[in-house]
This record gives C-alpha cells, structure tokens and sequence, in this order.
C-alpha cells in the first residue's frame, strides 16, 4: 500500500463493449471528483494510450461528460481490441504516455483479454493498475457476475420469447445461437429462463465424436417430437459447433430429414439500455475502484461475491475461465431437458 495520495486516474474502456460500461465510467467520474482526484478519459481502448499524441485520445472527462449516460449502452471512451498491447513496443508506448501525462492509476473496463494487457503493463509502469469486469460473457474468475450480462440474458431472452410464438404457431424446431465466445454462461442462462427444450455448450457437450453426437441429437429430437405438436427450441453456444447454428442445422437435415430454422443472435446481445442490476453492478465497482486507489491497491480486479465487493489479484481473474454453475448444468441435462421421458 502507498501513502502518496493518487491526483490524476486514467480511465478507458477495451474489447467487446458491453451495456453498463457507461455506468461505470460515471461512477468513476463521480468518485473520483468525491476524492478530488483527476479523471483522464483515453478513447479507442488501449490505443488511446499508444497513439495518445492525437489530442482526440485523451480528454479530462468531468461530471458534465457523464451526466446522461447511466442508461446508455456501448461506451463512450469507444473500444477496440489493441493486438499492440501484446508486444513490448506497444506496452512501452503505453507506459511512456502514462508517464507523461502524470497519470498515477490506470482504470481499464475489460474483459480476460484487456485485463492480460493490463497486468502485462506492469512491467514497465510503477502506477496503480484496477480491472473493473466488464464483459457479456460473465467468463472473469473471481466475481460472480460481470457488467453487461445481466443485459444480454436479458436481451436473449427478450429475442427468444418473440422466437417461441412462431414456433408455436409452426409447431417449428429453431436452432439459435447465442455469444459468450468460448464460455456458456449466456447460453445456459437463456437457455434455462426461456424455457429451451435443448440447451448445447461446452459444458455438456464434446465434439469428440461429431458425427455420433449428431445422430444421437437427431434421435432426440425426433423422440421427443414423436407424441407432441410444438416447438422445440434448442439454444447452442457460439464456437461449439464447427459452422455454426447454420451448418447444424443443414447437417440435421441431410442426416435426419429434421427441418430446424437456425438463428444466430449475434451483436444485438451486446447493445441495448443496460439492466438495472448492469447499472447498480457498475455503480458500485466504478466507486469501488477509485475507493481501491485511494486505499492503495494495486494489481487488482473489482470483484462481487455473494453480493458484497472485494478485490481480487488480476493474475487470478484471468488464470482460469469461471465455470458455469454446475447446479444450472446439471438441472437442465436431468430434469428440464425435454426427453421421450418427459413429454410436458
Ligand atoms: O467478448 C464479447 C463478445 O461479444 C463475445 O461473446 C464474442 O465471441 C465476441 O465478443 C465477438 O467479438 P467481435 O465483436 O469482435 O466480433
């Protein structure tokens, strides 16, 4: 912990934007101004920071640049993805700007991948380095939910209750993707609240065998379509199937004569207002983060267990994926899943 107290934080936003980014900034902003600390805002992710002498890359941000921004999603830092980050060029670039703009803590809104970028850049910068989670695909080890997930359930479900009203009245089989890159966090969590017959990820399925588990899939389906007219909506996890929903969906046909309508959610899960659990989530970790420089900290993910805040070292955050609840996974194999056995 360091006694010299913290006059100037760096803030951006890096990789896939996610609702309630927003929200976090201005807690920060808030805070900060709380604490009388100065807020620089850099844009475009972590390339603001490599190309931060374009003036347009870095901005002293006050409460007026946050006033109306807590119900809006994507960022208005902007975001991207900085393949620089990876290499020791772009960390020393970074770390040079942070220098000369006297910067003594670095704020990043991110996912694993910014966060790699973050602990990376503390071998070549002595300042204070906070994660706050920001991301759909609720993938971070350490917290219990991450900003912008709770909006994109939401959004999935949202997407999938409309879905269901086709299906029914078609009596249709629909194949629909949802994101989480290479986590089922979304997947099984829409999946379950919208009531899908069949929930596919990487939790509960192997392409081990590939064209064995299509025909066991294709059995399923036709069992459990044998007795009943209606839909049948299974949700797959993006990245699981080689192809996608589409190819799936082709391959059901040409193995089996199923006739299944494949939809892939894409990008509308990462837009939108964000939820008012998004925006309380990034209240609190945006106030949180600026209470940890103020105290010190250093290294350090914003976390949320069990309701309460904490501080978790970001070599850990990104050590391991978080696991899909295994009492979710496990619900929806033996008991919801809709089976020969359990015609409801
Ligand atoms: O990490 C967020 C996420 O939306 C993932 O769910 C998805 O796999 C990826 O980003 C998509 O990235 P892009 O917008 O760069 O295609």
């Amino acid at each position: 912990m360091s006694n010299v107290k913290c006059q100037r934080i760096a803030i951006l936003t890096s990789g896939g934007d996610a609702p309630g980014m927003n929200a976090a900034i201005r807690a920060v902003v808030l805070a900060a101004h709380h604490y009388h600390i100065e807020v620089i805002g850099f844009f475009h992710g972590y390339n603001g920071l490599i190309c931060a002498e374009s003036i347009s890359e870095a901005k002293p941000i006050g409460l007026g640049h946050v006033k109306s921004i807590i119900h809006r999603g994507g960022t208005f830092l902007k975001s991207a993805r900085c393949e620089q980050m990876r290499t020791e060029e772009g960390l020393k670039k970074a770390a040079e700007t942070l220098t000369e703009k006297a910067i003594d803590a670095l704020v990043v809104v991110g996912g694993d991948g910014s966060f790699t970028g973050l602990l990376a850049l503390k071998n070549y910068w002595q300042g204070q380095l906070i994660g706050i989670p920001g991301t759909i695909d609720n993938d971070l080890d350490g917290t219990d939910f991450t900003i912008g997930f709770a909006t994109a359930v939401n959004t999935g479900i949202e997407a999938i209750d409309k879905i269901r009203d086709t299906a029914d009245a078609f009596e249709r089989i629909f194949l629909i993707e949802l994101m989480g890159r290479h986590s089922g966090h979304i997947t099984f969590n829409v999946g379950i609240a919208c009531g899908a017959e069949k929930v596919l990820s990487f939790e509960n399925f192997s392409l081990a065998e590939q064209q064995q588990q299509l025909e066991t899939l294709a059995a399923e389906i036709k069992m459990a379509q044998q007795n009943r007219h209606s839909s049948y909506i299974i949700v797959i996890a993006e990245n699981l199937w080689p192809g996608g929903a589409f190819e799936l969906a082709k391959e059901l046909k040409e193995l089996a004569e199923i006739e299944c309508t494949a939809c892939v959610l894409g990008h509308i899960q990462r837009g939108g207002s964000p939820v008012p659990k998004d925006r309380l989530l990034a209240t609190k970790m945006g106030v949180a983060a600026v209470q940890a420089i103020v105290a010190g900290e250093n290294h350090i993910m914003i976390a949320e267990k069990n309701s309460a805040t904490c501080y978790i070292p970001l070599e850990q955050a990104i050590q391991h994926r978080k696991v899909v609840s295994k009492q979710l996974i496990d619900a929806q194999n033996n008991i919801l899943a809709l089976t020969a056995q359990n015609q409801y």
